[in-house]
């Protein structure tokens, strides 16, 4: 299901076997997919391995509103909606979390673009940045609809480390407690039936037409992302390091 890429692929052990990723550039890195489609298990994987942040527009959003800021009072009740924050503070959002040294080497971004505006603006971003600088890797992560259902009403996570678990697919040890550190999973707010509902219409609505905008610029990956989380992290791993190898600068 990857396709398009013309690149050669790194065979899958290198991906899993050798920890090695922290030593290649990688540069930018975009998630596209449905809500629920993993995109943050995997930018967590992606981040841990190559040693580059990974930056959620969710979570931090999540994070104003829990801190009652002026964007995260703006924020609120869209998200409550399950519609999507304006592109303006969204991109504002995302500038001033782009300009942090940690992410020369790269950055995953999950969740962001959202938008063909959005999309416009990373580009013109990223141009005026690093003038010859890598381009994104663009990967979509395909998940159906039925099972992006049941991975949202599913999901439960963990306040402290933000590990992501699933009742049906990937539960705790032990019933609704973190694995890692113990502490009481919660569930988010926006993953009720009605919200999930309007979500899955956003992402119809506003999110689909980028796969058209990145397919059309030649620039989109895709993988299949109902395969088990090792084997979608591979793939993804193959992509990443493809794209690293063509442009030369490993
Ligand atoms: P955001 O937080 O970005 O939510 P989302 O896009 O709806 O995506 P999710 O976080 O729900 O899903 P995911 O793809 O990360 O899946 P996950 O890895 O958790 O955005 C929330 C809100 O903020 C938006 O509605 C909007 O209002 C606002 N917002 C954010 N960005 C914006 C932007 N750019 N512009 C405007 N507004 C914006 O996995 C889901 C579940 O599946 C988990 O339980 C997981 O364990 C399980 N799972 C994952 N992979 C697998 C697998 N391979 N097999 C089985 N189960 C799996």
């Amino acid at each position: 299901m990857e396709g398009g890429s013309g690149v050669k692929p790194m065979p899958a052990s290198t991906a899993t076997d050798v920890m090695t990723g922290k030593n290649i550039a990688i540069g930018p890195v975009i998630l596209l997919g449905a809500p629920g489609a993993g995109k943050g298990t995997q930018a967590k994987l992606i981040a841990k391995y190559y040693g580059i942040p990974h930056i959620s527009t969710g979570d931090i959003l999540r994070e104003n509103v829990a801190q009652g800021t002026e964007l995260g009072k703006k924020a609120k009740r869209v998200m409550e909606r399950g519609d999507l924050v304006s592109d303006d503070l969204v991109n504002g959002m995302v500038a001033e979390r782009l300009k942090q040294p940690d992410c020369s080497r790269g950055f995953v971004l999950d969740g962001f673009p959202r938008t063909v505006a959005q999309a416009e603006w990373l580009d013109r971003y990223l141009a005026a940045r690093a003038a010859g600088g890598r381009p994104p890797v663009v990967i979509g992560v395909d998940v159906s609809y039925n099972q992006l259902l049941q991975r949202l009403t599913g999901r439960r996570a963990c306040p402290v480390d933000g590990k992501i678990y699933n009742i049906y697919f990937q539960p705790p040890k032990e019933n609704s407690v973190c694995d890692a550190c113990g502490t009481q999973l919660f569930q988010r707010v926006d993953d009720t039936e009605e919200v999930i509902s309007e979500r899955l219409k956003s992402y119809e609505r506003q999110t689909l037409p980028l796969v058209d905008y990145y397919q059309r610029a030649g620039r989109l990956r895709r993988v299949n992302g109902e395969l088990p989380v090792e084997q979608v992290m591979a793939a993804i791993f193959r992509l990443i390091e493809g794209s690293a190898a063509a442009t030369g600068t490993e």
